[in-house]
């Protein structure tokens, strides 16, 4: 079979079974009130991608630095969209505005608190992964969205990616035949990493606010080089006081992606390792920073049934050994391997080495090579119907919990058990680090 006659036979079966159904709106269809809490680069893709879907109107943006307020507010008017309304504190823009939807951009040891209070201020919510920064805070989301009888769809959009979409079916068509094992990963080039000084917080950004919950670190930043690996904006996918790294940060989608296309929900046991022997100690003190999460780490989840799911990633040395893209999934099964990628769409290499291999191209929009139009089109659906998202926040929690959990292993240098009827391991120095003390008068969700 070729790519083009696989593509053509499959998608709309796929996309018909996988996804809610979608909605054909008519002109007088009700449009949102939509609030953005969390005004930078993703925030914006997701905004921009919900106004052009016709379903929404921007009434508020709410960031605790003005300057990215300031610029967002700059983008929408260059896209004749009125001026709407700036908060600093999403309380403040929860409570006055009401929204019908909240979408929750902010580093990532804020998505708990702020989904928690915009579901409990009646708004539905797409916020993004990795849902939260603990196991426990997640385990919160999820029984808040059910309490509030919110709908919260989480941003893996890879649930709803065409090519995606396509390398499901082609697993469950039965191709593969059984799939024995499988690894997330992926690998940069890099090198040692230089400390960055510790400044004032500009007078334009709230660095309290923006600390919330989390400890109050030094502040260092750059706006003039968004991926200058300083904490705001960008860098702070890894410093573990707000983030976890990235097995948190690129894990998350692929490990969905393999809970999805395997059906499984949660592991039975876990461990991790990993360090930092190419960017070096990690740095902290009055005048410098460095940031913390490992430059590689490698993950192995075990499940009930004896599948083993790996995750490795470097920051350094790349992978130019390889074939196909330095990112995804490989699932090694008894007919060979499926690599399914990111912006190279998949390939599935045959292990009889005379046949041909299966490609894909993936079908991913811009800026960013995202499927988030798609992704808004099924939470709007989820909305009008009485169907929960596909990325529903529970299933957004338990990718999330695995990551978390490997970091929780990595931190203790031994293996855990996982109950994931119970989320406990069973071992009390593990499941301490399930939950984290809250700063000042932030209370941890329960
Ligand atoms: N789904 C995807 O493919 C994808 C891609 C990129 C980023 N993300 C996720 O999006 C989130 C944001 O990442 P980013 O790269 O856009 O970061 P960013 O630093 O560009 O933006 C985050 C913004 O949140 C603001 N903020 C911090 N605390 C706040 C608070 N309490 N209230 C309001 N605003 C607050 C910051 O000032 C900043 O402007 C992260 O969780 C990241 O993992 C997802």
């Amino acid at each position: 079979m070729t790519r083009r006659d696989f593509s053509k036979a499959s998608f709309a079966a796929i996309l018909a079974a996988q996804s809610a159904p979608f909605i054909l709106r008519g002109q007088g269809a009700k449009r949102y009130k939509v609030v953005l809490i969390g005004c930078g680069w993703w925030g914006m893709n997701i905004l921009n991608t919900a106004l052009a879907s016709g379903t929404c109107e921007v009434s508020a943006l709410c960031d605790v630095d003005q300057r990215m307020l300031d610029k967002a507010c700059e983008s929408l008017q260059g896209q004749n969209i009125s001026n709407p309304k700036r908060y600093k504190d999403f309380r403040e823009v929860l409570a006055r505005e009401k929204p019908d939807i909240a979408i929750v951009a902010t580093p990532d040891h804020w998505h708990p608190l702020i989904t928690i209070e915009a579901c409990k201020q009646g708004a539905h919510v797409y916020v993004e992964k990795p849902v939260s920064h603990t196991v426990l805070e997640g385990s919160a989301m999820v029984a808040a969205a059910r309490k509030y009888g919110r709908k919260v769809q989480v941003g893996t959009h890879r649930r709803v990616s065409p090519h995606n979409l396509s390398a499901y079916e082609f697993v469950h068509s039965g191709k593969l035949g059984k799939i024995a094992t499988a690894k997330c990963f992926i690998a940069y080039g890099g090198g040692a990493e230089k400390p960055k000084q510790n400044s004032e917080p500009p007078k334009e950004l709230d660095w309290d606010m923006w600390c919330g919950p989390a400890p109050l670190r030094h502040f260092c930043g750059d706006m003039n080089n968004l991926w200058s690996g300083a904490i705001h904006p960008r860098g702070f996918r890894n410093y573990l006081d707000f983030a976890n790294g990235q097995v948190a940060d690129w894990g998350v989608h692929w490990i969905d992606q393999v809970l999805w296309f395997t059906g499984r929900t949660s592991p039975v046991s876990c461990y991790s390792t990993g360090g930092r022997p190419v960017l070096g100690p990690a740095i902290y003190n009055d005048q410098e920073q460095t940031s913390d999460a490992p430059d590689h780490q490698i993950a192995v989840w075990k499940f009930a049934d004896g599948f083993d799911l790996t995750w490795e990633h470097r920051r350094f040395a790349n992978n130019n050994h390889m074939k196909g893209e330095n990112v995804g999934v490989l699932f090694y099964a008894e007919k060979g391997i499926l690599h399914l990628g990111w912006q190279q769409g998949w390939t599935f290499y045959p292990s009889n080495s005379k046949e041909p291999s299966v490609h894909v191209e993936a079908q991913l929009h811009e800026p960013d090579g995202q499927n988030i139009k798609e992704l808004w089109s099924d939470f709007i659906t989820s909305i009008e119907t009485d169907v929960l998202p596909v990325c529903d926040i529970e299933k957004g929690h338990q990718a999330s919990a695995m990551c978390l959990m490997a970091n929780v292993s990595m931190k203790l240098g031994r293996s855990i058990v996982w109950n994931g009827k119970t989320e406990r391991t069973g071992d009390p120095e593990a499941d301490a680090l399930l939950r984290r003390d809250y700063r000042g008068s932030w209370q941890y969700p329960v």
